[in-house]
């Protein structure tokens, strides 16, 4: 009763303002949806929040993160907000064919007007610009660069048995039972982290051109090479600890600090969480290389910020897509996240150690790149979800050539 009769006094216009200051309905406020809830996510956000305050003091910030690594929790609530039309004023997706698929049903604006008076087109990367971009307007604000083909040690566990760390997947196979006893060559996580491994093993035994096949068509599932690569895959979860899968990506990755595990396979978030949340020495309490068979390949991925059709802020949401494609910004945040920024001006000598190696190799004009299935790069969300389920069949029963067949019909079936 109360709210209708305010907003009847506030249609008269001499006191609406009044009305509207006084009532805080409309107070200034920014709702932002992420996933970056966990130890090692939450300090990079924590870094644009600061910045958005500085900039914004009159703006409420909402964080609206709903926790689970890789997101798929925080997706399922995101697409029935949508649904509902409650949408965040701005919420994360990745660059490439998650981001595709948003912009292809509508629920996302076209961001070409902000780009223009800003001047960000010629700033951020022109390749991620090509991801973000359909039909001549770009749809979302990139704030980074993840690297996804990236095998984290345990330099003393490996020390201790002799070894250097793998550079072929059958290597690291083999190594397995020269580790100690009570010792697991690979930790792993819940379902998603084992589709980021399948990912890298696949990019690791077919090599980068016939990887890239595998999205497009080009590449069969159901050949040989595939088949070959995919019963690689099972021997290599052979050797890990996936009948006691840790619950999300921080607790795998302690069982290769506490030298349970000799390796782990996680994107470079797993920097902010080593580095930044366990202050942790790189080279010395923790290493990282190309995962198995891809030196010289960076499989990429990139979080990026959208102004959903419908946001109730959206001006607020442009304040923040404005911090999140700052120089200041990208720079704060990339440096804690464990990202590379998508800024091509960003100050470069903030990138040290891993972050350091990894930019050189970004860099790289040699260097080639290629997408994250996992991280919503390469394969729209329906056909994604779909290699998803039939992963947690082939976990269990090792058929290759099922989960093969499984996956060029759900291809075939999304791809319209
Ligand atoms: C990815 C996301 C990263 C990181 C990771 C783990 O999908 O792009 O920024 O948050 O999940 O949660």
């Amino acid at each position: 009763m109360r709210r209708r009769s305010l907003l009847a006094l506030a249609a008269t216009p001499a006191l609406a303002p009044f009305l509207i200051a006084c009532g805080g309905e409309s107070a200034a406020r920014v709702e932002v949806f992420t996933w970056w809830t966990g130890p090692g996510e939450g300090e990079g956000l924590d870094e644009l929040i600061k910045l958005f305050a500085k900039a914004n003091p009159d703006i409420e910030f909402v964080n609206a993160a709903i926790a689970g690594g890789g997101g798929d929790q925080a997706r399922a609530v995101l697409a029935s907000r949508l649904q509902a039309s409650d949408p965040p004023d701005s919420f994360q997706g990745h660059a490439g064919a998650e981001l595709a698929d948003y912009i292809d049903s509508g629920v996302i604006e076209d961001l070409s007007e902000l780009f223009d008076a800003e001047g960000w087109g010629d700033v951020l990367h022109p390749g991620l610009m090509e991801n973000l971009t359909q039909g001549g307007k770009i749809y979302a604000v990139p704030v980074n660069i993840h690297r996804a083909n990236l095998l984290w040690t345990n330099p003393t566990v490996l020390a201790d048995a002799g070894l250097e760390p793998a550079t072929s997947w059958s290597e690291l196979v083999e190594q397995a039972e020269k580790l100690g006893d009570g010792k697991i060559a690979l930790s792993i996580g819940p379902l998603w982290t084992q589709l980021h491994l399948l990912e890298t093993v696949l990019l690791g035994e077919l090599g980068a051109d016939a990887y890239a096949g595998l999205w497009t068509g080009e590449t069969s599932w159901t050949d040989s090479a595939t088949i070959d690569a995919l019963d690689t895959f099972t021997a290599v979860l052979g050797v890990s600890d996936v009948a006691q899968a840790a619950a999300d990506w921080q607790p795998q990755l302690d069982k290769l600090i506490d030298g349970t595990a000799a390796y782990s396979v996680m994107g470079d978030w797993a920097y902010s969480y080593l580095a930044t949340n366990k202050k942790l020495a790189y080279e010395s309490d923790y290493g990282v290389v190309e995962t198995p068979g891809s030196a010289g390949v960076f499989d990429y991925l990139s979080d990026a910020f959208t102004l959903p059709a419908g946001a109730k802020n959206a001006d607020s949401a442009r304040a923040w897509l404005r911090v999140c494609a700052s120089v200041e910004g990208q720079d704060a945040f990339n440096t804690k996240k464990g990202s590379l920024p998508a800024r091509i001006d960003a100050d470069q000598s903030l990138y040290t150690d891993y972050l350091g190696w990894n930019m050189s190799q970004w860099l790289d004009p040699a260097t080639v790149i290629v997408g994250s299935l996992a991280h919503g790069a390469v394969a729209r969300p329906g056909w994604k979800t779909e290699i998803e389920t039939a992963l947690g069949v082939f976990v269990t029963d090792g058929n290759a050539t099922t989960f093969a067949e499984a996956v060029t019909a759900a291809y075939k079936a999304t791809s319209g």
